[in-house]
């Protein structure tokens, strides 16, 4: 293990808190940085944590004085929905706060920095599966600053040696999805299957999407915190789980809930951005530099999200 103290920012949201535990697991010690109001009494009992905003650079700044947290984990974030709603707020919180931490990070001296990127940092109409040298043009503005920190994060690589490292995930199917994400109707639509209500998606029955499961995704993100740094190839790296229709989740769901009753009310956001996203990305060099695998296929994603949703 090349670090004890790991400092998690986005602690409290839908990755952050099973990081937090998977890092816990291990032995590291964890410092939670959190929006006021987004406190969790179950996982605040195990480790350190400090509410505050990620624009407050003072804070940020005690908080490494104080914990000394020898990696980061840079969850935070304003998600795709709440981006495009307020774009000026998406910028200062999602590049210039992240910046400044990776600014903080460097002055502290710790490392590795895993920053959580996006399949949306890619623009429309690309071949699929996406090639992993593809150009990022995005069209929205998460996708804008996702990429600005990406670019930050490669300079800081070659000039100051950050340890940066950073995942570009697709969709991800979870039973926590945060409501402020537009890709989170897919999951969704499992808890409103389980629930017995009706459903309606907001994209069409062919909408084809790159996907992961949760469990997947925050392995990932360990995985390559603690991976050899003189294997990474690259800063970034492309993770695919598998391709899934909107159909094939109507299906999956309609076998294990009879009567799920849905619509389709394609939107035109969402046909725009997701309807024209590559449905699959090479993911060949996560395999080849750090020994990625996917473990959950979307019958074993399917499964897990109804074990899940049954009994909570
Ligand atoms: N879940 C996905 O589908 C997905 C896909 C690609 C990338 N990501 C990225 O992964 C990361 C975690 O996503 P998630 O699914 O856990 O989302 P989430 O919304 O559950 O977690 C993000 C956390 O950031 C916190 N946050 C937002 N603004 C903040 C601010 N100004 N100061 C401090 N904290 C702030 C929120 O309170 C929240 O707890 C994000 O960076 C997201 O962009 C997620």
């Amino acid at each position: 293990m090349s670090f004890e103290k790991a400092l998690i920012t986005g602690g409290n949201g839908n990755l952050g808190q099973l990081v937090a535990t998977r890092l816990e697991s291990q032995g590291v010690k964890v410092i939670s940085f959190d929006l006021p109001g987004t406190e969790n009494a179950e996982t605040d009992a195990r480790h350190a944590v400090v509410l505050g905003d990620m624009r407050d650079h003072d804070l940020l700044r005690q908080v490494f004085g104080e914990h000394e947290p020898q990696a980061i984990f840079h969850l935070a974030s304003m998600l795709s929905g709440s981006s495009e709603a307020d774009p000026l707020a998406a910028w200062d919180v999602n590049a210039s706060a992240s910046i400044a931490l990776m600014r903080l990070a460097l002055e502290y001296q710790c490392g590795p920095f895993f920053f959580a990127s996006t399949l949306a940092t890619y623009g429309p109409d690309l071949p699929s599966p996406l090639p992993e040298e593809a150009e990022q043009w995005p069209q929205n503005i998460y996708g804008v600053t996702k990429v600005a920190v990406e670019r930050m994060g490669l300079y800081l690589k070659k000039k100051q040696n950050l340890d940066f490292r950073c995942l570009r995930f697709p969709f991800v199917l979870s039973p926590y999805a945060p409501s402020a994400a537009l890709t989170a109707f897919a999951s969704n639509a499992f808890k409103a299957a389980a629930k017995g209500e009706q459903f309606t998606f907001p994209v069409a029955p062919h909408t084809a999407m790159s996907t992961l499961f949760l469990d997947d995704v925050t392995r990932s993100i360990v995985e390559i915190a603690q991976a050899d740094a003189k294997r990474l190839t690259r800063p970034a790296y492309n993770l695919h789980g598998y391709t899934v229709q909107t159909s094939d989740i109507v299906e999956k769901l309609r076998l294990r809930y009879q009567t799920f009753d849905c619509t389709y009310e394609p939107k035109e956001e969402l046909i725009d951005l997701i309807g024209r996203w590559p449905s699959a990305m090479v993911s060949e060099s996560a395999a080849n530099d750090w020994d990625w695998s996917v473990k959950f296929d979307f019958d074993k994603t399917a499964e897990a999200m109804f074990a899940l949703f049954e009994t909570s």
